[in-house]
C-alpha cells in the first residue's frame, strides 16, 4: 500500500513539474531570442541584488580618483567582454542581444546605479543562470577595477575617444582577418597550401 501511495505521490509531483515546465517554456520554447517579460527581469535582478553581499556592494574602487583609469582598460573590455557587450557597452553585438537575457545596454541606469563594488562582485562572479562568466580566476583585481572604472566611462564614451584608443591600440593586426576568408573566395583563389588561416588568441 505505501508502495502504491509513494508511486502516485511521484507522478503527481512529476505532472506538476511538466506543467510547470510547459507553462515556462510553452510559448517561445527555450528560445533565447526573446526578451525576458518585465516580471521575470526584476524578479531575477531582485534575486542577483539579494544574492551580492552588503560587503562586496560597499568596497570602493582603488582607481575611482584616477580620471583616466579607464583607458587601460579599453584593451582588455575589446578582448574579453566586447563580443557579448558590444565595444560601447551597449550590448548590441550579435551574441549579447541572442542571449537570453540579453547583455544589458550598461549605458542606462539599471547598470549605472549599482555601486562600484557591485558592477566589480558581478566582473569577479559572474551571474549564475545567465551568459555573465566570472572573470576572477582569470583577471586580477586591478584589471577588474579598472573594468569598473571604464564602465563608468560608458555613458559619456565619445565615437572620437573609441576610435583614438582603438585606433592606437590594436596595431591594425586583427581586422584583416575577417576578410580574408571572404575575399579568397570571391577571388575564387585555390586554399592557400594546406596551413589552415591561424586563429590565434593570445593570452
Ligand atoms: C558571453 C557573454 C558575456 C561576456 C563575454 C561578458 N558578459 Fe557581462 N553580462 C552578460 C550578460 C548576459 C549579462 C546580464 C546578466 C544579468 O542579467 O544578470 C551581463 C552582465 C554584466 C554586468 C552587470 C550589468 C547589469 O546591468 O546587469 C557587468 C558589470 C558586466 N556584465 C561586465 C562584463 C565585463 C567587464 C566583461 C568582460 C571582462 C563581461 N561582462 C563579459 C554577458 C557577457
Amino acid at each position: 500500500m505505501r508502495f502504491l501511495r509513494d508511486a502516485i505521490l511521484t507522478l503527481v509531483l512529476l505532472g506538476i513539474a511538466a506543467v510547470a515546465a510547459l507553462y515556462f517554456f510553452g510559448r517561445n520554447g527555450y528560445s533565447t531570442r526573446v526578451a525576458p517579460n518585465a516580471a521575470e527581469e526584476f524578479i531575477a535582478l531582485r534575486v542577483r541584488d539579494l544574492a551580492t553581499p552588503a560587503d562586496a556592494k560597499e568596497q570602493v574602487n582603488p582607481y575611482g580618483n584616477e580620471p583616466n583609469a579607464w583607458r587601460q582598460a579599453v584593451a582588455h573590455f575589446e578582448d574579453h567582454c566586447a563580443m557579448c557587450h558590444g565595444s560601447d557597452g551597449r550590448g548590441r553585438s550579435e551574441i549579447g542581444k541572442n542571449l537570453y537575457p540579453k547583455a544589458p545596454d550598461m549605458t542606462r541606469p539599471r547598470t549605472q546605479g549599482l555601486s562600484d563594488g557591485e558592477l566589480y562582485y558581478i566582473i569577479d562572479n559572474g551571474v549564475r543562470f545567465t551568459g555573465m562568466p566570472g572573470w576572477g580566476g582569470e583577471d586580477s583585481p586591478e584589471e577588474m577595477w579598472k573594468l569598473v572604472s571604464f564602465i563608468r566611462h560608458l555613458p559619456n564614451y565619445t565615437a572620437e575617444e573609441m576610435e583614438e584608443i582603438q585606433g592606437a591600440g590594436q596595431g591594425g593586426q586583427e581586422p584583416a582577418e575577417e576578410h580574408e576568408h571572404n575575399e579568397g573566395e570571391a577571388k575564387g583563389k585555390p586554399p592557400a597550401g594546406s596551413a589552415p588561416p591561424k586563429h590565434e588568441h593570445k593570452e
